[in-house]
C-alpha cells in the first residue's frame, strides 16, 4: 500500500514572516498520520521554517537544486545547503522551470542524481501542454520526460523518487484534469517504470498529481487507483485550503 504524499509547493510567495506563519498555522492544523506532508517555501524562507517544523511529522522540501556540488555558480544553491537546512525533498523539472528557466530532460536529470547523492526525495514533474494534449501527444511528451528522467538512475537510487504528473494546462488555471484523464496517464507513467525497472518497483513508487487541485476536487482525484498524492500550488497558501486536501 503507497502512503499518500501531499505536498505544498509555494512557489514565489511568502517572505519569511509570512513563511513562519503559514508553516506555524499547518503544524497546529495537521494531525493527519495517514499522509506524508511536505512544504516547499522558497530558498530564503527554508531554515526558518525548518526552525517551525522540525519535530513535527511535516517534511521541508525546496523548489529546485543544483548539480554540482559548489563554486562558482552564481545565484544556484547546491544539494548540500538544502540538506543544511533541513530539506528532506526537493522538486525537480517543474513546468514552470522548464518554461522560464530552460529546465531541459538532461539537466532534471542531472539534479535527479545530485539529489539523490545527498539524500533528498526529487519530486520530479512531469506533463504535456494543451497543445501537445489536443495533438493527441499526452504520453509521448510524458514518456520522454520520464525516460530522461531516469536515465542512468539505478533501481536502487531511484526508489526514493516521487513523481508529479502536472499537466500543464491545469497549472494555475482552476482547470483541473478529470480524474479519469488523470488516472490514464498515472498508470501509463506506471506502467512504464515496470519496463524501465520492473512491475515491484512500479508498484511502490508514489505518484502525485498537480494542477489546480482543491479541497473541492481533491478527494474524487486521490481515491483513483494510480494517484497517490497532490503537488499543490494556489491552495497550499492557505493552512485551511491546504490541510483540506490533506484530509480529503
Ligand atoms: P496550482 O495548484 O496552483 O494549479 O499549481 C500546481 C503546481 O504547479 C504545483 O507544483
Amino acid at each position: 500500500m503507497r502512503k499518500r504524499i501531499i505536498a505544498g509547493n509555494w512557489k514565489m510567495n511568502k517572505n519569511v514572516t509570512e513563511a513562519v506563519e503559514l508553516a506555524t498555522e499547518i503544524k497546529a492544523g495537521h494531525d493527519n498520520s495517514d499522509v506524508d506532508v511536505v512544504v516547499c517555501p522558497p530558498f530564503t524562507d527554508l531554515y526558518a521554517v525548518h526552525q517551525v517544523i522540525k519535530d513535527s511529522p511535516i517534511a521541508l522540501g525546496a523548489q529546485d537544486v543544483f548539480w554540482e556540488d559548489k563554486g562558482a555558480y552564481t545565484g544556484q544553491i547546491s544539494a548540500d545547503m538544502l540538506k543544511s537546512v533541513g530539506c528532506r525533498y526537493v522538486i525537480i523539472g517543474h513546468s514552470e522551470r522548464r518554461q522560464y528557466f530552460a529546465e531541459t530532460d538532461e539537466t532534471v536529470n542531472k539534479k535527479i542524481k545530485k539529489a539523490l547523492e545527498y539524500e533528498l526525495t526529487p519530486i520530479v514533474c512531469a506533463g504535456e501542454l494543451l497543445q501537445e494534449r489536443e495533438a493527441g501527444e499526452t504520453e509521448m511528451v510524458v514518456e520522454r520526460q520520464v525516460r530522461g528522467a531516469f536515465d542512468g538512475v539505478s533501481k536502487a537510487d531511484a526508489v526514493d523518487v516521487v513523481i508529479a504528473y502536472e499537466p500543464v494546462w491545469a497549472i494555475g488555471t482552476g482547470k483541473v484534469a478529470t480524474p479519469e484523464q488523470a488516472q490514464q496517464v498515472h498508470k501509463f507513467i506506471r506502467d512504464l517504470l515496470a519496463k524501465l525497472y520492473d512491475r515491484e518497483f512500479a508498484d511502490a513508487l508514489r505518484i502525485q498529481y498537480g494542477g489546480s487541485m482543491k479541497p473541492e476536487n481533491a478527494a474524487e482525484l486521490l481515491t483513483r487507483e494510480d494517484i497517490d498524492g497532490g503537488l499543490i500550488g494556489g491552495a497550499s497558501l492557505k493552512a485551511d485550503s491546504f490541510l483540506g486536501i490533506v484530509n480529503a
